[in-house]
């Protein structure tokens, strides 16, 4: 166990119990049962469970782990024996560099065969990793590498350049900057290894040492309405579910080939783009060409994709270039879908035109894994996410005046029941329940109540006991798939010397489900012009990358709260065309 990760000032407070419950005969223990854990008693290991267990039986060694297509759509096949011996190497590198069990490794990358060997390499060596959006700008890049006190980095070159360079001065913690592949312009960055060449000169085998299924594994930074981002901390015992959720949401099965189409830097690219599919010994589809729907199409046919896990975005791109030259999908068994509210018409698009209807899956980074799903076999509601998996309690609580859960006064929740519309709660306890947020006692205790974690979505029960996502309780903005904190994106308007306020809202948009849109105000005298709005937009572009604002808004002032704080809230419900005091009306709007 490594407890400094986990207790901070006040984490004695922290209510929720902090082990999955051992439950005999629940959804979960049955998958505990089929893991391995790590030879001799010792411990829980994702590395062990998701690798090298596979690779130490001869009749699963030689399969294939890892099918990544190259930007030029090579294919490149890594058999689970590969896949153990790169991570053995990656793990004694790190031993070599001096980095030790907790430490934090953190992935600047894209979808390549360093990130998977990165990733899992990091958890044989109970490091702790932490993956980045490599369309992230140096801002949220440094503030998440500061918080999460990263002590190596892997990246490309390119992106060590735009990203990195002009940062590393104000990260003092990062002791090793490891650069791999690129354009051929690798190595000579002052200031950092050449990944490659040091993981030839290590050894192939590795032992895992002991791990505790509570050690910290893996970092996931989100997004909140006010303050820093959050660094959701999760533990070795998360993969017990990422198993079970993977059989019972996703079907997942040892002959499937899986194409999980996240981004690395989202919780779903490690959660389901990684672990998962290998833990199951499936072998998982990973390309590292941008969306383009022939390319996409191509991919699902030639390489007979059989269960694919995709986006509302990415849906909506597909259903927008029309259904020419779609091929027959004969061997695609499931299409599922995250992160956003999956549109009726968008399933009843797959189901005509791919054959298959899409089946939403709910879930958080602070969730770890799908809670709530259309399961394989069930008939798909256009309009609903689902049912809760199999171990998973889910609850509507009555709400307050702010909007979020009513918590009574000896912190008591009033729990819905029947047809009903609240805040999504979760019965804590689930094996991938994140265990932390990083640094922030308060933060992650203020979202559990009575046994409950609050999930800040508000979500409506049916009948047949199916939940539909209403609305997000809070301002966060998810912009195609990107959980997005106004916060983050106004700190880094005000910082223009121009602007004197800023308050940033999401805006409808018919693909990307929301827009980033900023209203600013300027210091006296600066002239409103379409220069100054250029610059504007291009300074926040440098700084934030792809969670920029699209539009900016000159404002004479911004609506506040009493406490002085901009009122985003009223921002939102003018955009929309709705009166000033009907901010209830709000959430049915979007
Ligand atoms: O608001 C919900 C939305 O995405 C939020 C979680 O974002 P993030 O932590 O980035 O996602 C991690 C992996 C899914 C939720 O609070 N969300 C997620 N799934 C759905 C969704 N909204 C509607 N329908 C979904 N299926």
């Amino acid at each position: 166990m490594q407890p400094d990760l986990l207790r901070g000032p006040g984490a004695a407070r922290r209510p929720a119990p902090l082990r999955g419950r051992a439950d005999p005969g629940s959804a979960w223990e049955a998958a505990r049962a089929d893991l391995d854990g790590l030879p001799g008693g010792a411990g829980l290991n994702i590395a062990h469970e998701a690798v090298d267990r596979h690779a130490a039986d001869p009749a699963r060694a030689g399969r294939v782990a890892v099918r990544w297509l190259d930007r030029s759509d090579t294919v490149h096949d890594l058999t689970y024996r590969d896949l153990a011996g790169r991570t053995a190497r990656f793990a004694h590198l790190l031993a070599r560099l001096g980095v030790g069990p907790g430490e934090r490794v953190f992935t600047l990358l894209g979808r390549v065969p360093a990130l998977h060997v990165t990733v899992l390499g990091a958890l044989k060596a109970r490091c702790v990793v932490s993956p980045l959006f490599s369309a992230f700008g140096p801002a949220p890049v440094r503030e998440r590498m500061r918080l999460g006190g990263a002590a190596v980095l892997v990246t490309t070159p390119q992106l060590y350049r735009r990203t990195i360079a002009p940062i590393r001065a104000g990260l003092p913690d990062l002791r090793h900057v490891l650069l791999t592949g690129g354009d051929g312009s690798g190595g000579g960055e002052p200031g950092t290894l050449d990944l490659d060449a040091l993981l030839d000169a290590e050894e192939p085998t590795f032992t895992i040492g002991p791990t505790d299924p509570q050690d910290p594994a893996l970092l996931h930074f989100t997004s909140g309405t006010t303050g820093t981002p959050k660094g959701a901390l999760h533990v070795h015992e998360a993969v017990v579910a990422h198993l079970a959720t993977a059989r019972a949401a996703l079907d997942l099965r040892p002959d499937d080939l899986f194409w999980c189409t996240a981004d690395p830097g989202w919780v779903t690219g490690t959660s389901y783009g990684i672990v998962a599919p290998l833990v199951v010994g499936a072998t998982l589809l990973s390309d590292q060409g941008e969306f383009d729907a022939l390319r996409w199409y191509r991919t699902l046919e030639r390489e007979g994709v059989t269960v694919w896990y995709t986006a509302p975005t990415a849906i909506r791109m597909l259903m927008r270039r029309g259904e020419d030259g779609v091929p027959a999908l004969p061997r695609l068994r499931l299409v599922a879908s995250v992160g956003e509210p999956l549109d009726p018409d968008a399933v009843r698009w797959t189901a005509r035109v791919l054959g298959r209807a899409a089946h939403d899956t709910w879930w958080q980074t602070e969730t770890g894994a799908i809670m709530i799903a259309h399961r394989p076999g069930d008939d798909v509601v256009p309009g609903s996410m689902g049912r809760p998996l199999p171990g998973v309690q889910a609850g509507l609580l009555a709400r307050g005046p702010d909007g979020r859960a009513a918590v009574g006064a000896h912190g008591g929740v009033h729990v819905l029941h029947g047809v009903a519309e609240g805040e999504l709660a979760l019965r804590t306890g689930w094996p991938s329940m994140f265990r932390a947020y990083l640094g922030a006692p308060e933060r992650y205790a203020a979202c559990f109540a009575d046994g409950w974690y609050l999930t800040g979505d508000i979500a409506r029960r049916d009948l047949q006991g199916h939940y539909r996502f209403v609305a997000r309780a809070d301002d966060v903005i998810k912009s195609a798939g990107h959980l997005i904190g106004p916060f983050e994106v106004e700190s880094v308007l005000t910082a223009h010397p121009a602007v004197v306020e800023a308050g940033v809202i999401g805006t409808p948009d018919p693909v990307a489900g929301e827009l980033v849109k900023a209203f600013v105000t300027l210091r006296a005298g600066t002239e409103p012009t379409e220069e100054l709005r250029a610059e504007l937009l291009a300074h926040a572009r440098r700084a934030l990358g792809v969670v920029a604002p699209k539009e900016i808004v000159f404002a004479d002032a911004l609506p506040h709260t009493r406490s002085g704080k901009v009122m985003r809230r009223l921002l939102r419900a003018r955009e929309l065309g709705l009166p000033d005091g009907d901010l209830s009306t709000l959430e049915t709007a979007r």
